[in-house]
């Protein structure tokens, strides 16, 4: 069972060891009952210290992975999924994954009241309209189904995106520069297969949303994290990285931020511009909350509203206020860059489900996504000033948090001496779960914070389930 140690690469070592190990237990690889290689051995193979090894086995007991017997060892306890892979004898060594690190390890398991996922509750969203279009289409054109579709996407889906995006860019972006993507998560992952190296360093707002910072480590990647304030990423760090070492990307969530709520000023959205040109580096601005804003203030323009040179490529999502499960995206680049990310796009999937492109478009097309988006903002508005009242009833001045002005989450920080897995545990025993800050670092700093998604659940069940979390945390407290 051979790991693959990087031991110049950000992630810490016990969590690449960590993660491989997960990953072993969770492919089936190591199945339930084996025994897992001893402390000994491991730390002798591996070259690490025996008391790091030890610490990912406890962990791997705390989470219920494996279970320790004294003085016989580690064993895997129950299969944590029914993926396996062929189980060939010596064979599966060759399949080493060179994943480090993955946000989603932390929120499998289904629960009652889930606010781990940046989700928007399916009853705020227009299933049964999209469900009648998908009937409609499939009657009228079956062969939707057995054809591609165009890689770069549906022509009048394009040409949709671009008036839509119109208002928000301040200029209808050309359709053979808007490219349609299996949602914003696969825009980023096109994006990094077009220009980034492994040995290439992306910078990301610290904390920064976890599956982008799963998609550049995973690639090897290095990690620039850069510190957020109240007016997002700061634009001074970034500059003194700049003089010693460009990023290649910098990857920014700047309206409505996942995991914090905040959104960039209009000033560092410019000076990051001007970084961008000084130093050539790339800007992936992922706009996948714009149109979720609070309390009738719409938020700053897009960075790429204010881009003339072409430095940043704008991702849209309709994941948020639309429909996640129909998985779409439109990504904006200038022409000199559109080719190559075609390409990229074109060797990923050669392009995105036709059927469900043909499916949004009269949505968009006509009132009612406007109609819509009204409407959504004032069912989340609701939820966050429920969840915030909530928390301000249960445990004012001992947590510390901003009240977003738009998006779907909240991010605490709780007091010192609460440990978070800990309080994990105990949430999970009460079906409710959450997201753990540390899922949005790259480094395995010990973090206070926790991110809530006051979004997902119906009105009812987000205010039983904070009320329990808060009774939770008062008693840990
Ligand atoms: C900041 C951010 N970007 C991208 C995504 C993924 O979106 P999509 O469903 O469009 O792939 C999410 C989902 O939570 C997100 O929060």
């Amino acid at each position: 069972m051979k790991l693959v140690l990087k031991k110049e690469a950000a992630t810490p070592i016990h969590q690449q060891i960590y993660h491989q190990l997960v990953n072993r237990i969770q492919t089936g690889v190591l199945a339930a009952g084996d025994r897992m290689p001893s402390l000994r051995l491991l730390s002798k193979e591996l070259e690490v210290n025996y008391l790091t090894i030890n610490k990912v086995y406890q962990r791997l007991e705390e989470e219920g992975y494996v279970e320790i017997l004294q003085g016989k060892g580690a064993f895997v306890k129950s299969p944590h999924s029914g993926h396996t892979f062929p189980q060939i004898d010596g064979h599966q060594d060759s399949f080493t994954p060179l994943l480090t690190r993955s946000q989603y390890l932390m929120q499998r398991s289904k629960r009652q009241y889930d606010f781990s996922k940046a989700v928007v509750s399916p009853g705020l969203l227009p299933s049964h309209f999209l469900a009648d279009q998908a009937k409609t289409i499939l009657d009228l054109y079956p062969m939707i189904l057995t054809t591609y579709g165009p890689v770069e996407g549906d022509e009048e889906l394009r040409t949709e995106v671009s008036a839509y995006l119109g208002n928000q860019l301040g200029y209808r972006p050309p359709i053979d520069e808007i490219l349609i993507t299996s949602g914003v998560q696969q825009a980023i992952n096109v994006v990094a297969n077009t220009f980034l190296t492994p040995s290439d360093t992306v910078a990301v707002e610290s904390p920064c949303y976890g599956a982008a910072l799963d998609t550049f480590m995973n690639r090897g990647n290095a990690i620039l994290p850069i510190q957020i304030d109240r007016d997002g990423m700061r634009t001074d760090l970034l500059e003194e990285q700049c003089r010693r070492n460009p990023p290649r990307v910098v990857y920014v969530n700047p309206t409505f931020h996942n995991p914090t709520g905040t959104s960039m000023s209009e000033k560092r959205r410019k000076e990051l511009l001007e970084l961008a040109e000084t130093y050539h580096f790339l800007i992936i601005e992922d706009d996948s909350f714009n149109e979720i804003y609070f309390d009738g203030v719409l938020p700053p323009k897009p960075i790429k509203y204010f881009d003339t040179t072409g430095h940043c490529i704008f991702l849209k999502g309709f994941s948020k206020t639309m429909a996640p499960g129909i998985r779409l995206g439109a990504l904006i680049a200038d022409k000199e860059l559109y080719e190559s990310i075609f390409i990229a796009k074109a060797s990923m999937d050669v392009g995105s489900p036709l059927l469900n492109q043909k499916v949004i478009l009269p949505f968009m097309k006509t009132q009612r996504m406007k109609d819509h988006l009204e409407k959504l903002r004032i069912a989340l508005q609701i939820r966050r000033d429920m969840t915030v009242e909530i928390l301000e009833n249960h445990l004012k001045d001992r947590i510390t948090y901003e009240i977003p002005k738009g998006g779907l989450n909240l991010w605490i920080k709780l007091p010192e001496g609460i440990d978070i897995l800990g309080l994990q545990k105990r949430a999970s025993e009460l079906s409710i779960s959450f997201l753990p800050g540390s899922a949005c670092y790259a480094t395995n700093e010990p973090t206070q914070e926790i991110r809530i998604s006051y979004s997902g659940l119906s009105d009812r069940e987000n205010t039983e389930g904070i009320t329990k979390l808060a009774k939770l945390i008062t008693d840990l407290i």
